[in-house]
């Protein structure tokens, strides 16, 4: 039986991660854009966090991935960082932050290393040179095949990849040639369960899945879509394990119900008459 916690280990490193398939363990991955989340899910003991540029479409808003910038990244990346003391921290690079080449790569994956506490980064499509390049710079990198949502308007729309024999080949491909590169890990997006577990087979580096079935060495989620804090339609392979879009709701309602009753604050809420300096000090304290 599996065990439900990779909990023998107090910090997760690449070496680990990248070594997860020969041990035989799976590995959790989510996301996170904040202090609060990224101590969440450090406690819930997931393996991996990914500050995912998703960021731009569940925190900021957007219709799509594309718009947010390496400021916005490194800003929720560094929050991120200051709650996590186990997993491993890795940052999304952003659209156009690598697709000029190798040059610029190195640029932004040195500014999230340095400037967020970033540990590794990940990097959306096929670009051997530049994980290359990543590598030969010491920073760590998660690949990303299948549906890149950086890709958004040439695939034109979020649509499951790897469906006819030459995309499968072309996905085949590109997973053996970022491993070669370098690559430590790769995520697999919206492909089909037998492609993803050929690569998986074919690869020695793990690969975590997100709509890629169950033969993945990992799985990674949106912490919003988990954790039903994401309304927009969900994509099949999101399970909602809580809902706490409702419940936030729910108890903001409440709380506007009972201003507007008079039935917050109570007398126990609220401070009596001036207290000497030092009792102040005290409450705070
Ligand atoms: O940005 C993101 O959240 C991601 C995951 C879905 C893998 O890339």
């Amino acid at each position: 039986m599996p065990s439900e916690k990779n909990t023998d280990v107090k910090h997760i490193t690449v070496p680990w991660v990248a070594a997860a398939p020969r041990r035989g363990d799976t590995l959790v991955m989510v996301t996170a854009y904040d202090y609060p989340q990224g101590r969440t899910a450090d406690a819930a003991g997931v393996d991996i966090i990914l500050v995912g540029d998703s960021l731009a479409m569940v925190v900021l808003g957007h219709p799509d991935t594309l718009s947010v910038t390496m400021e916005e990244m490194i800003h929720h990346c560094r929050a991120v960082r200051r709650g996590v003391k186990r997993a491993l921290v890795v940052a999304d690079m952003p659209y156009g932050s690598f697709h000029l080449g190798a040059h610029q790569a190195v640029g932004n994956a040195v500014r999230f290393i340095k400037e967020s506490g970033a540990e590794a980064v990940k990097i959306e499509g096929g670009r051997p040179e530049v994980v290359a390049a990543l590598s030969a710079a010491e920073v760590p990198v998660m690949a990303h095949l299948g549906l890149t949502p950086q890709s958004v308007h040439r695939l034109g729309g979020f649509k499951v990849q790897g469906r006819d024999r030459e995309a499968r080949q072309s996905i085949l491909d590109a997973a053996l040639e970022l491993e070669d590169a370098g690559a430590f890990s790769l995520v697999l997006e919206c492909v089909p369960t037998d492609l993803a577990g050929e690569i998986s087979e074919r690869l020695e580096i793990p690969t975590i899945g997100i709509g890629a079935g169950p033969a993945c060495d990992g799985q990674v989620l949106v912490y919003h879509d988990l954790l039903g804090l994401e309304e927009r339609i969900a994509p099949r392979f999101v399970r909602r394990y809580a809902e706490l879009g409702l419940l936030s709701r729910q108890g903001i309602e409440a709380f506007a119900a009972d201003v507007r009753t008079g039935r917050f604050p109570a007398a126990g809420e609220s401070y009596g008459a001036p207290k000497p300096v030092e009792e102040v000090g005290k409450l705070y304290g």
